[in-house]
């Protein structure tokens, strides 16, 4: 078995660990006083930890030169949209039943729940054209700009976080220096390949293997 399918079956087991630990909790008592609220946290939380996961494949993979590490980006990203699905329907069905009445009412009172559902809104286009086929009709270039689209949802969904703290603010702080990093390397390496290929046509890309986000 090649290191990349061995890594994927691993990742695909580690990225379940959050979801089988609810379900173990959730079938022994273990979730308190008030379940919802642990789901929503557990849940929120693996949205952005798997969000800033993808995007560090690209500068793991450059400065580990471990370049096969492209192929799990993908896989990754798809869990991401799995745990804000969990997430999101966390709230719309086992908090408020439903009740659009109710969501509305909520989203005057706590606005970051916009914030988060405009992240998780972003993860959409992503997802759906996350495969090979969508790369060759989009062309590499667009498909490229449209998912540079997980930057915004990374920052919304800090954002979405530190607004909803109250007290505490060092984890949704820890995540924003993570976002800050990552976002500052993709601005460096910007600037650097701008400079050094300004007059140098680009080359076309049509595989997930030769796309950078
Ligand atoms: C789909 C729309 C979304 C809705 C309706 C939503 C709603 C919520 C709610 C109600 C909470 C709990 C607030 C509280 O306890 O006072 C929460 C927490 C959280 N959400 Fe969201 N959210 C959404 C999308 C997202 C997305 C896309 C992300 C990540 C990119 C995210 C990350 C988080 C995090 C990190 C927490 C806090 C977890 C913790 O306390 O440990 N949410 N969200």
């Amino acid at each position: 078995m090649n290191r990349l399918r061995l890594t994927k079956i691993l990742i695909f087991l580690a990225a379940l660990i959050p979801l089988a630990r609810l379900g173990w909790k959730a079938l022994h008592g273990g979730l308190g006083a008030n379940p919802i609220e642990v789901i929503t946290h557990s849940t929120g939380d693996w949205t952005l930890i798997l969000v800033l996961a993808t995007l560090t494949i690209t500068p793991l993979r450059r400065v580990t030169r471990q370049y096969w590490l492209i192929g799990v980006r993908r896989m990754i990203g798809l869990f991401a949209f799995f745990y804000g699905m969990l997430h999101f329907t966390t709230y719309i069905w086992l908090d408020k039943f439903f009740d659009l009445h109710e969501m509305f009412k909520d989203i005057a009172k706590r606005p970051f729940i916009t914030v988060g559902f405009s992240a998780f809104v972003l993860l959409i286009p992503l997802a759906l054209t996350s495969t090979t086929g969508w790369i060759r009709r989009l062309g590499g270039k667009n498909w490229q700009r449209l998912h540079r689209l997980i930057y915004m949802t990374g920052i919304l969904g800090v954002i979405h976080y530190i607004w909803l703290v109250k007290a505490d603010l060092r984890k949704p702080l820890e995540y924003a220096f993570v976002l800050s990093l990552l976002l500052l390397y993709r601005i460096v390496m910007w600037v650097v390949e701008t400079r050094k290929h300004a007059d140098v046509p680009a080359r076309p890309r049509t595989s997930p293997e030769a796309t950078e986000a």
